[in-house]
């Protein structure tokens, strides 16, 4: 063999690169992290995987080939501050195949999409900021992504790390149609109205949650349902509807008078948060129920129906059978017409939502590696 085909059969054989860049360093952000160097060996002989960048809302530390091991102690000793504008611009700069993974909260780092997009990016997200964008911006980023021939994926908006989106997907791909999908989409609720027993008021388990650390820092915004409505509207956008969240009716958990204000406000009015749930609860009781926070997805005879509310359950239907924090999704279709399919487990925290986002990358490098 001449020294060109050597060389040739070398280049053939060269393994390529992915430059990986991670926005947040929070609870989920640094689970996510510290497990890369795992990956990084996992996929060596398929795919090199180059730590190429950190950024948080206060610093960033942008440069090529970082140590995975260390990332936490370099990203505290050389993460400078800097400005939006920094970030895009190194990702223009830097070369090959790139994925930027957005394991932030902000919507402000959502509206870089097309920016990132533009830089030729690769996006995954945690972050629900994106996915929920009004349908017209949301078009257009999904337009924008094929014009580049890149991929978005986002299996941890909804059920941290149940492949929900995934399971979608697939039943889509082989041809069958989906008609109806419910569940219990938020962990908080979950845990909420699993434990709650009418033993004492409602607004002490919201305490208890809050002191666990199982809701949001202002529990109302739990409550408010308003995070289910929009996982709702990405599994509603995963099936191809172009919906919006003011399609999808909300009755919220918590009384709408209860739902704006100072805490304290709240704090004090909490008698009637408490007396309706103490009813509701003892009328489930009496029938044989138990309470649910649920979302529901219907697409019957071309006819969208999808809503969000408190419902009382019968205790042998999927939706009863849950431990505290699980979320569930039942999806009925052709194929799973007369026994749904189930899908159930933690619907949230950092290590399995940290896993999810690393099956999101694997089937990136899936695609990528061939
Ligand atoms: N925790 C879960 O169980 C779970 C499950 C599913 C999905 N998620 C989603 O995952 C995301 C992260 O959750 P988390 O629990 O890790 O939150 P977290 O602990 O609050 O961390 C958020 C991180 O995002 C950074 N950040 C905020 N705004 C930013 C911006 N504009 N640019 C760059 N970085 C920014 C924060 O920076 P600073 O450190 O500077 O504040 C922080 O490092 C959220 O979207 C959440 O909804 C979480």
């Amino acid at each position: 063999m001449t020294a060109k085909a050597y060389s040739l059969l070398a280049e053939s054989k060269a393994i390529p690169e992915l430059q990986v860049i991670v926005a947040g360093t929070g609870n989920v952000g640094s689970e996510f992290l510290t497990r890369f160097s795992k990956q990084q060996q996992r996929f060596s002989g398929k795919i090199a995987l180059q730590l190429a960048g950190i950024v948080n809302s206060r610093h960033a530390l942008l440069a090529s080939n970082l140590a995975a091991d260390s990332w936490q102690r370099d990203f505290q000793q050389f993460g400078k501050g800097y400005a939006a504008a920094d970030l895009v611009a190194y990702l223009q700069d830097l070369a090959g195949p790139k994925v930027v993974i957005d394991i932030t909260p902000s919507q402000s780092f959502a509206r870089q999409y097309p920016a990132l997009i533009q830089a030729g990016c690769h996006i995954i997200s945690a972050n629900k900021q994106g996915v929920t964008l009004p349908d017209a911006e949301y078009q257009a980023l999904r337009q924008q992504l094929r014009q580049h021939k890149l991929c978005w994926l986002s299996n941890t908006t909804v059920g941290a790390g149940l492949p929900v989106q995934r399971i979608i997907q697939e039943l889509l791909q082989s041809g069958d149609q989906i008609q109806r999908i419910s569940g219990v989409f938020s962990g908080t609720l979950s845990w909420l109205l699993c434990q709650y027993d009418g033993s004492k008021p409602f607004s002490e388990f919201v305490l208890e949650a809050q002191q666990l650390g199982y809701t949001e820092p202002d529990p109302r915004d739990d409550l408010s349902g308003k995070d289910v409505q929009r996982k709702l509207l990405v599994l509603a956008r995963e099936l191809g509807l172009k919906l919006d969240l003011a399609d999808i009716r909300l009755n919220p958990l918590l009384p709408t008078e209860l739902a704006t204000g100072e805490w304290q406000d709240f704090w004090q009015q909490r008698e009637r948060l408490d007396r309706q749930m103490l009813a509701l609860y003892q009328q489930a009781k009496a029938n044989q129920q138990v309470l649910r926070y649920a979302a529901s997805l219907s697409l019957q005879a071309g006819q969208i129906k999808a809503e969000v509310s408190l419902q009382a359950v019968a205790l042998d239907a999927p939706l009863a059978a849950l431990a505290p924090c699980d979320n569930i999704f039942v999806i009925e279709s052709n194929w799973y017409r007369d026994n749904p399919l189930v899908l159930k487990g933690p619907g949230a925290g950092s290590i399995v939502t940290a896993g999810g986002l690393h099956a999101d990358l694997a089937q990136l490098v899936a695609q990528l590696a061939g």
